[in-house]
């Protein structure tokens, strides 16, 4: 009893000491909470500053480009192993001929406007961006076959006739057949942007994101194989809202567009590179007729001439066609560039009465108004970057960035603000749609919708066989075998190797693919032509030690033009 008692009171006791503290603690909670808020965005603050750090770093660190593909083969020499290449294919993405207009990415890294990103490793389809500020992106459009080949009555004479156009196309002699409206170039490009994180609470944390960036984690930590498939997609604080932070995902995708004009092919020149080219052996001409190869336009649009090189140039071909190109407002995209009181005349506008450029393009150059002159300033877009395209944008999706600009206006301080948006882009590879794509002799059933109607191509272990019951039944988008196989000589193998198609009566035809490759397979009596380009940049091509490094290639590979250079004159070697 006493016992319990003095419990009782002990109890008491303790529910008074709590009544006193819960009269004494919210001042002590309130100021700790003060202060952790306080220290809270302090840190977020911080972090964007961090964020900032690294993206500067990597801006002068290189420009915009493929910076790193994926583990291929490894070797004894530092160049045994993969750079911007992987060991058999020029920035890890090219076109895949078995479907119809399909490329692939085997994960290379990349960077655009000092953001790294890893692409995923993936097969897609060749999409243009949509027309309008809402719809979505297309299918490519496909040229049409001659109708000079259409008019032929049997195979054999469609296939001689073909090779005609092709052989016109290689010689780039459109006189004899005017091929450049059969033959379109179609420039593919790698964008990427900040998107603004959805929801009510806009973090970042949705589930997929979680999920997304858990394996991307995993994987780097652990090197597992199988998830090499996966992207890596940095995440941002790009703004504060009543102080809470506004964060943001970036997104890469790859689009085409359709350029609207010829370009003749002798305005690509290969890039030497001796990583690829030393441990092979190869000549020039050895490493322009692989995958490997990536090539650069004529910034006059005018065939390369040897040694021919442009110590200053500025809006060069590559402008031209990107600026055909829109970013994420699309086709009809209009938007001007007026930030700073200073409108963004093109490069091409010779005083500020010229129409202003339409940044919802893909621009590096533009002339600025230089305040009262009328004259204009040659701009170029970033710092040290020279290969970024940028292009403005008002989708909201996309993350946007404030700026506030004060003037003194009689005396007085008047503030204006900016809100851009924008959207980065490198181009990859331009391409030639060829009438291989649309050419269907044999008027073979080409299953357009994936799905059902798609597998009923394989279904019953079909498998392309030269059997009524192995033989495909029809062809679809991504089992694209079009072309009669005497077009590429019959060959057994390779990647003209022909498959059984039946055709709508039920008889078997042996047929090659119809879809894009880098090389084209052998046409016998007209070659192995290069059907796709790439023009990649490099993302170290853009740092100070590979300026030299060029630099001193150049002084070997060319000894007598820069015989003057060498401080041992070369004949006592
Ligand atoms: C081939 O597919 C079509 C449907 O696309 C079907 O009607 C036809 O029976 C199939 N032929 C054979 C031989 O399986």
């Amino acid at each position: 009893m006493e016992v319990l008692l003095a419990l009782l009171v002990v109890n008491l006791g303790g529910l008074a000491l709590a009544e006193k503290r819960a009269v004494t603690t919210p001042t002590v909670c309130e100021e700790k909470l003060k202060t952790l808020t306080q220290k809270v965005d302090i840190l977020l603050r911080q972090l964007q500053l961090q964020q900032m750090f690294i993206a500067e770093r990597t801006r002068t660190d290189g420009g915009s480009g493929i910076k790193q593909a994926r583990w291929g083969a490894i070797g004894t020499r530092p160049y045994h192993t993969s750079s911007h290449n992987m060991n058999w294919i020029a920035g890890g993405i090219f076109p895949h001929s078995q479907a119809r207009d399909y490329f692939v990415t085997s994960g290379t890294s990349a960077v655009l406007n000092g953001v790294e990103f890893r692409m995923a490793g993936q097969g897609l389809m060749m999409y243009r961006p949509g027309q309008t500020f809402k719809s979505p992106r297309r299918r490519l459009p496909l040229p049409a076959v001659p109708p000079q080949v259409l008019a032929k009555k049997t195979v054999p004479e469609q296939v001689a006739e073909m090779k005609e156009w092709f052989k016109a196309w290689r010689d780039q002699n459109y006189k004899v057949r005017d091929y450049r409206k059969y033959f379109k170039p179609v420039l593919c490009y790698l964008e990427g942007k900040w998107l603004k994180s959805q929801g009510d609470d806009k973090l970042p944390f949705s589930q997929s994101f979680l999920s997304n960036e858990e394996r991307a984690r995993y994987q780097a930590y652990s090197g597992a194989i199988p998830l090499e498939r996966h992207a890596f997609k940095p995440t941002s604080i790009v703004d504060f809202e009543n102080g809470k932070p506004v964060f943001a995902t970036w997104d890469y995708r790859i689009l085409c567009h359709p350029v609207n004009q010829d370009i003749p092919t002798s305005t690509f020149r290969l890039v030497d590179d001796l990583s690829i080219r030393t441990p092979r052996r190869w000549t020039m001409d050895q490493l322009s007729r692989q995958m490997l190869a990536n090539f650069q336009l004529n910034p006059l649009n005018r065939p390369w001439k040897e040694n021919s090189e442009f110590a200053d140039s500025d809006y060069e071909f590559l402008d031209q066609l990107m600026s055909q190109v829109p970013g994420p407002n699309n086709y009809d995209g209009k938007l001007y560039d007026d930030a700073f009181s200073k409108p963004t005349h093109p490069f091409t506008a010779t005083t500020d009465k010229a129409a202003k450029l339409n940044t919802a393009f893909y621009h590096r150059w533009s002339k600025i108004s230089q305040t009262g002159t009328g004259s204009l300033k040659a701009r170029h877009r970033g710092f040290s970057d020279n290969t970024v395209f940028m292009a403005q944008t008002s989708q909201p999706s996309v993350a946007g960035m404030k700026v506030e600009e004060c003037n003194f206006v009689g005396g007085k301080k008047v503030c204006k603000s900016y809100e851009q948006r924008w959207s980065y882009a490198i181009p990859l590879f331009i391409t030639y749609i060829t009438p291989l794509s649309s050419w269907n002799p044999y008027g073979l059933t080409i299953h357009t919708k994936l799905g059902y109607n798609d597998r009923t191509v394989f279904t019953g272990g079909r498998n392309g066989g030269f059997t009524t019951a192995k033989a495909y039944n029809g062809t679809s988008y991504n089992f694209y075998y079009t072309i009669p196989t005497e077009f590429f000589g019959s060959p057994q193998r390779g990647a003209a190797a022909p498959k059984g198609v039946l055709d709508p009566n039920g008889g078997l035809r042996k047929v090659s693919t119809g879809g894009l490759h880098s090389i084209l397979p052998n046409i016998p009596g007209v070659g192995a032509l290069r059907q796709t380009y790439p023009i990649f940049p490099i993302h170290g091509e853009g740092s100070t030690a590979w300026k030299e490094y060029e630099a001193l290639a150049d002084l070997v590979l060319k000894r007598k033009t820069h015989a003057n250079m060498f401080l041992e004159p070369l004949q006592n070697i």
